[in-house]
């Protein structure tokens, strides 16, 4: 495994799991135990993915040392704002069964997240986190928190993939320090992605999948990546991805790949009013 090292000094897999559209209990925590048999030592979960209780059954049930395991989750717009963002990291620590989390992020910049901010810069500094983020900030909006606050976020959480490159949010990113952690680096399954006539050739040559071919364009650009799989064999697939390099020239070839598809565009009407309406479903 690689390891990036954040701008607090604090180690972090290069290549985790997420748990994203997993919601049934049983399966997550089947489904997470399998992945960290596979070797992942990385979990990304958020409150919203109703599964937090899983993640944490699953890790217990590991035996795996706590110190060993990074747990990343995330507070919803629900939950923005200085008291229920601390509510809020309480609920989800105890929804984990754990005594700190690795990794706290805002999940999307909505409402009142300078508080959430600032409340999660106390519970950094009380040792409860041990890195504090962000998550689909634009370059503006990431400027702007870093400029008005103490702490920098250690992570930007964003959406990358092959059509979606984020080359733009990669350098100022870079030039403040955040580390960059791609999502859905399959695109969710979107386009045809694991037929796509530049990466199959390019798998094939190194005999490697088109899914492991994406993973390592990610993580040959210094990116944090977490796949979602439900499937043991993809796990394992995905996570075997350390002993082959891409060449400049594959790598220049996934670049033309870049067409501007969207999973989420956060910087639109429909997206900030739909998301504001969305609420946790709480059990
Ligand atoms: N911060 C945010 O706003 C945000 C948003 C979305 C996601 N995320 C995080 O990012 C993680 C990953 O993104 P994602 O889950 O949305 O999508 P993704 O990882 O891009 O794609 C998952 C899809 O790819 C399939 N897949 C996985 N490995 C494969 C392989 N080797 N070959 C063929 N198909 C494969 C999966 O099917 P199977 O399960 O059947 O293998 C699933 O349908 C999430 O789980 C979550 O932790 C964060």
């Amino acid at each position: 495994m690689k390891y990036v090292t954040l701008n607090n000094g604090v180690k972090m897999p290069q290549l985790g799991f997420g748990v994203y559209q997993i919601p049934d209990l049983a399966e997550s925590e089947k489904i997470v135990s399998e992945a960290l048999k596979a070797g992942y030592r990385l979990i990304d979960t958020a409150s919203t993915y109703l599964n937090e209780e899983a993640v944490g059954r699953a890790i217990r049930k590991s035996k795996i040392p706590r110190a060993e395991i990074f747990v990343t989750t995330k507070v919803w717009i629900e939950d923005i704002g200085y008291e229920a963002t601390k509510k809020a990291f309480q609920t989800s620590l105890d929804k984990l069964g754990l005594d700190y989390i690795d990794l706290f992020l805002i999940h999307v910049p909505f409402g009142d997240y300078y508080g959430s901010w600032r409340a999660m810069e106390e519970l950094y500094k009380a040792g409860k986190i041990r890195a504090i983020g962000v998550s689909n900030f634009s370059e503006d909006r990431l400027v702007d928190l870093i400029l008005n606050n103490e702490i920098k976020p250690a992570i930007n959480q964003i959406e990358i993939h092959p059509f979606r490159q984020q080359r733009r949010a990669l350098e100022v990113n870079k030039e403040y320090g955040v580390q960059v952690e791609g999502w859905a680096p399959f695109a969710e399954g979107n386009c045809n992605i694991f037929h796509n006539e530049i990466l199959m050739p390019i798998a094939e040559k190194h005999q490697k999948t088109v899914a492991q071919v994406i993973l390592r364009w990610q993580i040959q650009q210094e990116i944090v990546v977490i796949p979602k799989s439900a499937d043991v064999q993809r796990m394992q697939e995905n996570f075997d991805v350390f002993d082959f390099e891409l060449s400049e020239e594959d790598m220049t070839q996934i670049s033309y790949l870049e067409t501007g598809f969207k999973i989420i565009n956060h910087l639109t009407v429909d997206i900030a009013k739909s998301f504001n309406e969305m609420k946790i479903l709480r059990a």
